[in-house]
């Protein structure tokens, strides 16, 4: 993880995410289009932490205590039919701060992470109406590999 000057001066740093950032990841949340309460975040980012199968970075101005101005989550998915990938669930830049690589750097993160469990391939998912999210993704050497339909069903 480092921290390099950005183009409007301000250094940006990545470290892990931590329950204590909870209340500014839950605004960030907000601004990805899922809003949640603040402590329900605290409780999975604590539940996340403690898992070696997933991963969450923040992006924070300055040093490990700077504000929060980005985050990025992601797990391995393990799958009988393929070898595993780590998947990306979450990627979010504050608005004001989009456009200078935060979300590009937060991306290495979790490359870099998916390659220290020797896992070859990273994945996304993204809606298709987030447009200036894929143009990010192709941009950034992802390619479009297929368009899926989303089902559910509620079991509780
Ligand atoms: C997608 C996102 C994470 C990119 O983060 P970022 O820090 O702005 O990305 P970078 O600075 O590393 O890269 C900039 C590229 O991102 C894309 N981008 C998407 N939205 C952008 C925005 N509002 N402002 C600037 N660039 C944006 C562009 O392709 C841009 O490249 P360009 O300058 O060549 O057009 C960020 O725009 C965001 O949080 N969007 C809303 C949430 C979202 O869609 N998340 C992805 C879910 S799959």
């Amino acid at each position: 993880m480092s921290t390099s000057p950005q183009r409007n001066s301000l250094a940006i740093h990545i470290r892990r995410l931590a329950p204590r950032d909870a209340d500014a990841a839950a605004e960030l949340s907000g601004q990805l289009g899922y809003s949640c309460p603040s402590d329900d975040l605290r409780d999975r980012i604590d539940e996340l932490s403690r898992s070696a199968d997933r991963v969450a970075f923040a992006a924070v101005i300055g040093n490990q205590d700077g504000e929060i101005v980005g985050w990025i989550d992601a797990a391995m998915e393990r799958h009988l039919q393929y070898a595993a990938s780590a998947v990306i669930g979450g990627l979010v830049v504050r608005e004001d701060m989009r456009g200078q690589g935060i979300g590009r750097r937060l991306c290495l993160e979790v490359e870099e992470w998916a390659r220290s469990q020797s896992v070859s391939l990273v994945r996304v998912r993204s809606q298709i109406k987030r447009e200036d999210a894929h143009r990010f993704y192709l941009r950034d050497g992802y390619r479009q590999v297929k368009t899926s339909l989303v089902f559910e069903k509620k079991v509780l």
